[in-house]
């Protein structure tokens, strides 16, 4: 990709670019639905990023050329104006979320390309705003603050596009470190990186669904996440414990009670299986990744059939130790632990096993563990 964009560059402005920034999108392990309840996650940045090679400008402009939407576009950093023009206003929106945390910005261009899978659950969006953050910060001249960066990139996200996302997806594209996933405490966002179990790779099983309608069910689920932590007296789920909610849950409206039960186990598993990582336990983990799609499945419902069989198949094949789908959910993509020496096969025989069972055709691929956005 790192080719791609600089030879897409030579040919736009007849000279190498200054700079080329990446930043990858994600796999989240475990912990899902729970950053907005001030919770645990364990993302892994993975090596499917978006790449922009730039120069830069003397003026106030920003141009961008994208290669996978063969499209250029640009704005002026002096009057940032939403025009709903698709890809970027992500750009503009980190662009507006900087000035207004009081950064100056400097302008530039440059060519844009990424293998994200866009609407796949791996957080392209997150890749696309990390990346066009760390554009500015290396032209502007400030330093790299992931966890800064990733809350400015969260507030373009929720207050330009409109979606009302936690801070995982932003955190792990800031913040992710090579070979390890990160275990975030989405409060203080303070983070831990732990090492995969040796011996093991992680899989991607994409379904080649997409998700659909999907913001007003995960808002749905936020407001529910909050009724239950407002029932609890408590600031968020995070602050209610698996004893605390047994004691009560019985008076809790069911669908609420279900909510908050994904929420609060999901919360233990996530600690839980940083611990197994720790101790390079394999088992253990793959187990709490099962255990994780079945209550989201069950109790958060936000799971699909696709990404059940996908799961459910997975689990069958030789030296998986556990699969989840991974993201909000509704679609896209689920996650292996798989056996080093065993992936091979394993993502073949799944892959025909899916297309067998639902008559899609997936992809799946062993994705590797690298570093949060960065100058490359
Ligand atoms: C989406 C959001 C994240 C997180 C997950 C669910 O990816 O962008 O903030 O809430 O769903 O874990």
């Amino acid at each position: 990709m790192r080719e791609v964009v600089s030879d897409a560059f030579y040919q736009r402005f007849g000279q190498a670019p200054t700079v080329v920034v990446r930043a990858p999108g994600r796999v989240n392990l475990i912990g899902e639905h729970t950053d907005y309840n001030d919770g645990f996650v364990l993302p892994m940045a993975i090596d499917r990023a978006v790449w922009i090679a730039l120069r830069p400008r003397p003026d106030q402009r920003v141009l961008l050329h994208s290669l996978d939407f063969e499209q250029a576009a640009g704005f002026s950093l002096d009057q940032l104006r939403h025009e709903n023009a698709g890809w970027v206003e992500y750009c503009r929106g980190v662009a507006w979320a900087l000035q207004e945390a009081g950064y100056s910005l400097a302008g530039w261009e440059g060519v844009m390309a990424g293998n994200v899978p866009i609407g796949a659950g791996l957080s392209s969006s997150a890749a696309l705003e990390l990346a066009t953050a760390r554009a500015f910060a290396a032209v502007s001249g400030w330093p790299w603050e992931a966890a800064t960066m990733a809350r400015i990139a969260q507030r373009a996200e929720n207050q330009w596009v409109g979606m009302n996302c936690g801070i995982m997806d932003q955190m792990i594209a800031a913040a992710g470190r090579a070979g390890h996933a990160l275990l975030i405490d989405c409060r203080s966002l303070a983070t831990e990186a732990v090492p995969l179990p040796p011996g093991t790779v992680v899989v991607v099983l994409d379904t080649a669904t997409r998700r659909e309608l999907v913001e007003s069910a995960y808002n749905e689920r936020r407001a529910q996440c909050e009724a239950a932590a407002r029932f609890f007296g408590a600031p968020a789920l995070r602050d209610v414990t698996l004893a605390e909610f047994e004691a009560l849950a019985g008076q809790l409206d069911p669908i609420i009670r279900r909510r908050a039960r994904h929420v609060i186990s999901e919360n233990e598993r996530t600690l839980q299986a940083a611990a197994a990582m720790c101790q390079g336990d394999a088992v253990t983990l793959g187990r709490l990744m099962d255990a994780s799609h079945e209550s989201l499945r069950q109790d958060f419902e936000v799971s699909r059939p696709e990404l059940d069989t996908m799961a459910a198949l997975a689990r069958q094949q030789p030296g998986c130790y556990g699969a989840r789908m991974t993201g909000g959910g509704f679609g896209g993509c689920a996650i292996a632990l798989v056996e080093t020496a065993a992936a091979p096969d394993f993502t073949t025989q799944v892959a025909a096993a899916y297309q067998a069972a639902t008559g899609r055709q997936p992809k799946v691929y062993v994705c590797t563990a690298t570093d949060g956005a960065e100058v490359v």
